[in-house]
């Protein structure tokens, strides 16, 4: 059900959804993983789509961390909901999520774990949605995203990944491939200093 929810957005909305088919569950194991979800008070997730990773995050985060998740797609934004009613999911871009933290009385979060198509889009949005990124931060906090193992040798992948990212957060390591996702991805963990 939720990979054909994913399918026909893939046709619908190919360059916001940037991806053929959801992520697989060893992704979703690795990447909650290297958030190190444990003692993060507020959890932010950027891009949930179906909610593959946003299950694992509700299972793996602290029984009152504070959850967020940002998705511009309505369709993924009913998927999620659904699938996950103990997230706070709002259909809006990353870089906003600031207000929903605002009106929940928080001025930063403690992980941000990151679906986004970072590739597919403008630099513009990249920069915008990064620079967001950093403040939402605090101190110490992480920002855990993917990419395709390829991405960071295509000219727009190694823009972000290798030029981008880095500049921004320079305490930066990758981790990966994880060999058992289709198609096998890296994993980029950033730690605001
Ligand atoms: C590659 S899919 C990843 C979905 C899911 N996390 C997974 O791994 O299967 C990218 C997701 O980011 C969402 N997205 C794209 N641009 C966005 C933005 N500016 N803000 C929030 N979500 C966005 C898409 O709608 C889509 O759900």
């Amino acid at each position: 059900m939720s990979s054909w929810t994913f399918m026909k957005e893939v046709f619908k909305a190919n360059r916001t959804t940037g991806a053929f088919a959801p992520s697989g569950p060893k992704l979703a194991e690795a990447i909650t993983d290297m958030a190190d979800l444990k003692g993060a008070k507020v959890v932010v997730e950027y891009g949930p789509g179906t909610g593959i990773f946003t299950e694992v995050i509700l299972n793996k985060k602290d029984p009152d961390a504070y959850f967020v998740a940002m998705e511009v797609n309505p369709e993924f934004v009913k998927a999620t909901r659904e699938r996950c009613p103990g997230v706070h999911c709002y259909e809006d871009s990353a870089q906003n999520t600031i207000n929903y933290l605002k009106e929940a009385g928080y001025d930063h979060c403690d992980v941000i774990i990151s679906g986004l198509p970072w590739t597919r889009f403008p630099e513009a949005l990249q920069d915008e949605i990064l620079e967001a990124t950093y403040n939402l931060l605090r101190p110490g906090g992480r920002f855990v995203t993917f990419s395709y193992a390829y991405s960071p040798w295509i000219p727009s992948g190694g823009r972000f990944f290798k030029g981008k990212l880095p500049k921004r957060f320079p305490k930066l390591t990758v981790r990966g491939p994880v060999w058992l996702n289709i198609p096998p991805c890296l994993v980029w963990i950033s730690e605001k200093e």
